[in-house]
């Protein structure tokens, strides 16, 4: 058994209706309160309206490092005490971003991995409430929030435990707007931040079970989201297999589906769970190809749970994840301009990321290429 050290949020709220909460548990922790949204703030206007005065940024597309410090900007202008981040995960990580900067003072730059001087965060965030409105990120309860440097190309992270929202509030109603390609493409995620750590080599007891749950209820909900966004129980699963995923990535390690989304997010303006989507299958038959038996256990376990099958192998879970990726229609790499002439940026590039440190097997620079082009 892995030695383990687990990160877990203040508080979580979970269920139809729970968004009800919001506005009594922002008063809880003061004003002025900005609020950080999606382009279309009028979707949540009656949640927003329920808040009673405050600042609103607005957020189109995933969060750069300049959209950090505007918001910042705008926080310390109008002396925000509270964040509430109300959106898809690229709104959330700017919420957390801008909370962690009302509270340490700062730039962006001095704090991010990467790309930036990398400084410790010392100070707590100011307080933060996440409240999701798609099914997939889990950023409603992980302790990093990803920027785009448009200027390198990369995605890059700030990261501390104080960054943890100190409330999720994670209402499957809020989804039930996502268009069929946001359901698809974040669903995928969400099924991945559960498969990934559930193989990882920090996989323990605990990121075990929140993973197998996530898995089973992703299994059930997937398809039938994709298929039918008014369906409440479908979104249900959805929204659970998300923050299951958000509580396994936050206290195991992911792999190298998502050292690839990580680098070919900062290349392209491709959504995050659309790459994740598209890299899964090639990922899993590269990890399968050299699995030790533990490992291989390990997906027949995943295999079992997505197809609700109690006698299904490892290869029945590949091809229930093939057949899923073409039935929620996710688009080939190909499809945003990525070529083979990139490969060996690529690989270079996945092979440092961080992420790929967490897959169950060292894979090697032709197996990374491979399953580039898999994916292409
Ligand atoms: N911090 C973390 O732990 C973590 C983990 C995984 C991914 N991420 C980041 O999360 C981002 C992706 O988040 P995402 O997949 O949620 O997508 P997203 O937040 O980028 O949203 C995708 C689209 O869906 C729209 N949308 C959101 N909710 C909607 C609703 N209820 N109805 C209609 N439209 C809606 C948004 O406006 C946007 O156009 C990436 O930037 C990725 O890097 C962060």
């Amino acid at each position: 058994m892995n030695p383990f050290a687990l990160q877990l949020p203040p508080r979580i709220l979970f269920g139809s209706g729970a968004v009800a909460e919001l506005a009594a548990a922002a008063a809880d922790y003061g004003d002025p309160i900005l609020v950080v949204t999606g382009a279309s703030p009028q979707r949540f206007a009656s949640v927003l309206g329920a808040l009673g005065p405050h600042d609103v940024v607005t957020l189109a597309g995933e969060p750069t490092i300049d959209d950090a410090r505007k918001a910042a900007e705008l926080g310390r202008a109008c002396g925000s005490q509270v964040v509430i981040g109300i959106g898809g995960g690229s709104v959330i990580d700017l919420a957390k971003a801008t909370a962690m900067l009302l509270g340490n003072g700062g730039d962006p730059l001095d704090y991010l991995e990467v790309v930036g001087r990398g400084q410790p965060i010392t100070a707590a965030s100011v307080p933060m409430i996440a409240v999701p409105t798609t099914a997939g990120t889990g950023a409603e309860v992980t302790a990093n929030a990803v920027l785009t440097s448009p200027s390198d190309a990369l995605k890059a992270s700030l990261r501390s435990p104080l960054m943890v929202p100190r409330l999720a509030i994670v209402d499957p109603d809020l989804t039930l707007s996502c268009p069929v390609s946001v359901t698809a493409a974040s669903g995928m995620d969400a099924l991945t931040q559960c498969l990934e750590p559930y193989v990882s080599v920090k996989a323990n007891p605990v990121t075990d079970g929140w993973a197998r749950t996530g898995l089973i209820h992703a299994g059930r909900g997937l398809r039938l989201a994709f298929h039918d966004g008014a369906d409440r129980g479908a979104r249900s699963d959805m929204a659970l297999a998300s923050l299951m995923g958000g509580l396994a990535l936050a206290n195991a390690k992911l792999g190298a589906v998502h050292g690839f989304a990580g680098v070919l997010g900062g290349m392209s303006s491709a959504s995050h769970g659309a790459l994740c989507a598209a890299l899964l299958v090639p990922v899993c038959r590269a990890n399968l190809a050299r699995a030790s038996a533990e490992s291989r256990r390990r997906f027949d376990d995943v295999a079992r749970w997505l197809t609700g099958d109690r006698d299904a192998s490892a290869a029945d879970g590949l091809a229930w994840l093939a057949e899923t990726v073409v039935e929620v229609r996710i688009p080939a790499l190909s499809s945003y301009g990525f070529s083979a002439a990139q490969t060996k940026e690529v690989v270079a590039k996945v092979a440092r990321a961080s992420s790929t440190a967490g897959n169950p097997v060292v894979l090697s620079p032709a197996e990374l290429a491979a399953i580039y082009a898999a994916a292409l």
